[in-house]
């Protein structure tokens, strides 16, 4: 099964990548248009309910803007938002983020678990980023917010990693950009070598399923495909989208 939900006003909703703490709108009309969202996977089954703590995920969105060094960023308010919300509600075990640049996808995702933002305990946290100067600088980032050694940034190509992988992951957050190569193609070879490593019911995310989509043509045919996952949602809030499947 596939759906798509849409915020009304996704593609007036701009943000400058140089200033991804910049307010866009106010936070009510932000949290509205996340929760808005978050309904859609809840009616699809992918999330159980839509509730999380906006207080604390504020006090995450602080604590990241104050901390990490983000060069640029196509990461939205909105985006944040909803990626946090995801974990923070589904509170995976094991999470797994590939193609992380300089930590701040993986905070998105990791800080329902670290931080200020910390709402559960997971097992494993684990980003993993193929240029070895961005691997440092995510680390020296997360290392602010965290010493746990159950969260670990790995430079490597997250193909290799993720074939000899050992362990169940829950939720595998998808944003590498093949350096040079495939370009966003490369989610697909991500998934298919974590694919063994699933289980019915874990979340892929992955970013860019609407500027990208044609890059990411492959692998939405593949989660689209109801032989794959059981349901996939492209959900809409800005101009580059985050494919939403469950296995
Ligand atoms: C540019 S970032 C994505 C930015 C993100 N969408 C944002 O807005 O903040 C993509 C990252 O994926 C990394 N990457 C590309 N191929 C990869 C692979 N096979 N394994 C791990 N990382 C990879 C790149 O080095 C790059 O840092």
């Amino acid at each position: 099964m596939f759906f798509e939900h849409r915020s009304p006003d996704w593609d007036r909703y701009v943000m400058d990548y140089r200033q991804p703490f910049r307010q866009l709108e106010p936070l009510e009309r932000e949290s509205r248009v996340v929760e808005d969202a978050l309904l859609a996977l809840r009616d699809a089954g992918i999330l159980p309910h839509i509730n999380y703590d906006r207080e604390k995920f504020l006090a995450h969105r602080q604590e990241v803007a104050s901390k990490f060094e983000i060069p640029w960023t196509a990461i939205t308010p909105r985006m944040h938002r909803l990626i946090y919300a995801v974990n923070a509600i589904i509170q995976p075990k094991v999470m797994v983020a590939a193609g992380i640049f300089c930590g701040f996808t993986f905070i998105c995702n990791a800080g329902a678990a670290i931080g200020a933002g910390k709402c559960y305990d997971a097992e494993r946290l684990i980003g993993i980023e193929i240029k070895p100067e961005e691997a440092a600088r995510a680390e020296r980032n997360v290392r602010k917010l965290t010493d746990d050694d159950s969260v670990q940034i790995i430079a490597a190509d997250a193909v290799e990693v993720l074939a000899n992988f050992d362990g169940q992951i829950d939720l595998l957050y998808l944003d590498a950009d093949g350096a040079g190569r495939s370009g966003k193609g490369v989610y697909l070879d991500i998934l298919l070598a974590a694919w063994d490593k699933m289980r019915a019911g874990s979340i892929i995310l992955a970013h860019n399923s609407v500027n990208l989509a044609n890059q990411l043509r492959h692998y939405l045919e593949f989660v689209r495909n109801s032989g794959n996952c059981r349901v996939s949602v492209n959900i809409v809030v800005d101009g580059e989208g985050l494919e939403v499947s469950m296995k």
